[in-house]
Formats: structure tokens, C-alpha cells, sequence
């Protein structure tokens, strides 16, 4: 559905986007991690055709989206990273011009505007206007714009921004139900546990291009790391396989199950070497830890890895 193939941007002097290669399928959900600046927003934006590339190829439902984004745009659904709302119209009102310009008409608009509403807790706003809202209610109602339509390819940047913990959960059951009727959708978030939630699939944007793609369970197992500590308050005692850091005990060698090492070490130290515990450090393999170790690095072509064709 999505096709991106050897993307280049450059703002200046500066590459940002430096050989992008990303593929979307219908009724994948593809969640783009890098860091600030890494460049996401840009990719996004000349997919949607709001900016110009340097060079490479995007297909969209088939589409050349860089020679023909009109045609292209059709397919796609974005919500920005950047709130697009008219502060001065109603929810009711903000909803249903975007529902009318997606196309939908008559009970049909109807029906998805008040669904959406509810599916994002916006039924009790819809009376409110749009520039009164609270931040997140306001970010609430900008995802809800972008998802009325059911598109091809959907782009959500950062949509759970300011979003508390019942309206986030209401924006991925929206993405998953989405998902479910053939969208392809391209996620970016900086909370790692949504992609978790989402079971999506992660691409990874680190110094130009994609360093890492696959299903996020097949990334933790590649990349993520799993570490234990011991503290202690004075002496660190000595325990064959491991050795101080510090004030810390830490293994030789890298732990695949952390607790378990914890449990072993602890039940090897004497009651005097106890007493002097002062806690245990225990991180579980996790994507947060993959992340970590995948943009940790600077990318070479021997940590290019797509995990999944
Ligand atoms: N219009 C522009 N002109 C010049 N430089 C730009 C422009 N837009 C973005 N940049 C630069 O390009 C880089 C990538 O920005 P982009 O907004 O795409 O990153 P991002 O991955 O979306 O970051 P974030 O996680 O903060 O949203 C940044 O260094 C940014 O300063
Ligand atoms: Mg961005």
C-alpha cells in the first residue's frame, strides 16, 4: 500500500533523510521511531506530498505520490504533528466539514461523526468550541478529523501528545479497528509502550534511514538487553561471575533472564554480605532497551538488519 524507496531530503547543507526504504502493507501497523530530529515528520510530510524530496520514489495505492500527490492524496489520511483545528468553529462543526471535504454525506456522515466522537470521548464536546479546549481534548479532536475517512494509508504523528490514559486508549482501539479494515497505518510516537499495546510493527529511523525493521517482538529479541545490579552500602563482596562496579555487583558476562540471575547471586551471598544489601537492579529485555541499543550506535551497513522482508 505504502511504498518508500531510496528517499533523500536535505534542508540546507544538512541530509535528514539520507536513502529511506519503507514498505506498508494493507492492515499493517507500522510504528516509525527515531529521535527528536531524526526526521520522522519529514518523511511524513513528503509521503503526504506537503513537502518536496531531493530524490528516490513513493508509491501510495499504486500511485506515484511525488509525480502525481493529488491523485495520491486521495488514499491518505495525516494528522500532523502540528494541530490543524478552526478554533473558532464547534466540534460538531470542526468534524463535520472535514467529514464533508473526505466525501461522506448525508446519515453516513452522520453516523461516522458520532462514532468517532465517541470512539475518542469527544461526545460531550461537540457543543464546545474547538480554540476552548483543553490540549489533549484539542489533540483528541485533531486525530478524530484525520481518521473519519477511511483511507488507504493513514498517518498519525504523534497522535496520544497530551492525551490522558482513557482518550490514549480510545486513539488505539480507533488505530486498531482501522487496521482491521485494511488500513496501512504509519504511527509515531515517543511512548514505546503504545507500539507494545499496538503489537505493531517498528521502523526505526536513525541517522538517515531506516536502521531496523521488523515485528516488534522479533526487534526486542534481537536487540533488546536485559541487565542486573546488586547495591550495597560499604564493601561490594567478591562472587565468582561477577564483579564490582562501584558501589554494584554486576555480572561478567550478559544476562538473558535477569531475575533469575538476581535470585542466584543473593541466595550465594552470607548473612554478613546480606545485611549489607541496599537493592537489586533488575531491567527485563523490553523495546525500550532495543531502541536504546539500536540508536545507541552510529548506523553502518553491518547494523542494517530488516528483520522482515
Ligand atoms: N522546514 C525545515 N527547514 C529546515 N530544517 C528543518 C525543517 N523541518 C525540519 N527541519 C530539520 O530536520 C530535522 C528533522 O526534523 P523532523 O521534524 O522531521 O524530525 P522528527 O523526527 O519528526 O522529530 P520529533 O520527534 O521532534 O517530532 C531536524 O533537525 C529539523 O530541525
Ligand atoms: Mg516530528
Amino acid at each position: 500500500m505504502l511504498e518508500v524507496t531510496d528517499l533523500r531530503k536535505t534542508y540546507g547543507e544538512r541530509p535528514v533523510l539520507d536513502g529511506v526504504q519503507l514498505t506498508v502493507g494493507a492492515g499493517q501497523i507500522m510504528g516509525l521511531l527515531g529521535a527528536n530530529g531524526a526526521g520522522k515528520t519529514t518523511l511524513i510530510s513528503i509521503i503526504a506530498g506537503l513537502r518536496g524530496a531531493d530524490s528516490g520514489s513513493v508509491r501510495v495505492a499504486g500511485l506515484d505520490a511525488l509525480r502525481q500527490p493529488r491523485r495520491a492524496a486521495r488514499h491518505i489520511g495525516l494528522a500532523p504533528q502540528e494541530l490543524g483545528l478552526y478554533p473558532m468553529l464547534t466540534v460538531a462543526q470542526n468534524l463535520a466539514f472535514f467529514a464533508r471535504l473526505a466525501g461522506l454525506r448525508g446519515g453516513g456522515r452522520r453516523r461516522r461523526v458520532a462514532e468517532i466522537a465517541a470512539a475518542l470521548d469527544l461526545a460531550d464536546q461537540l457543543g464546545r468550541c474547538a480554540g476552548e479546549l483543553s490540549g489533549g481534548q484539542q489533540r483528541r479532536l485533531h486525530t478524530a478529523m484525520a481518521v473519519l475517512h477511511r483511507t488507504d494509508v493513514l498517518f498519525l504523528d504523534e497522535p496520544t501528545v497530551g492525551a490522558d490514559v482513557r482518550s490514549r486508549a480510545g486513539i488505539l482501539d480507533v488505530v486498531r479497528a482501522m487496521a482491521a479494515e485494511g488500513t496501512a497505518i504509519v504511527y509515531t510516537t515517543h511512548n514505546l509502550m503504545e507500539l507494545e499495546q499496538l503489537g505493531a510493527d517498528i521502523a526505526v529511523l536513525h541517522a538517515g534511514r531506516i536502521a531496523v525493521e521488523g515485528h516488534l517482538d522479533d526487534v526486542v529479541n534481537r536487540y533488546a538487553t536485559a541487565s542486573v545490579g546488586l547495591r550495597f552500602d560499604g564493601a561490594v563482596p567478591a562472587l565468582p561471575g561477577w564483579h564490582a562496579d562501584g558501589s554494584r555487583l554486576t555480572p561478567d558476562l550478559p544476562v538473558t533472564d535477569p531475575a533469575a540471575a538476581a535470585a542466584r547471586a543473593l541466595a550465594a551471598l552470607d548473612p554478613n554480605q546480606a545485611a549489607c544489601l541496599t537493592g537489586v537492579d533488575v531491567t527485563h529485555p523490553s523495546l525500550e532497551t532495543a531502541y536504546l541499543a539500536i540508536t545507541g550506535q552510529p548506523r553502518t551497513s553491518e547494523n542494517h538488519h530488516a528483520l522482515v522482508a
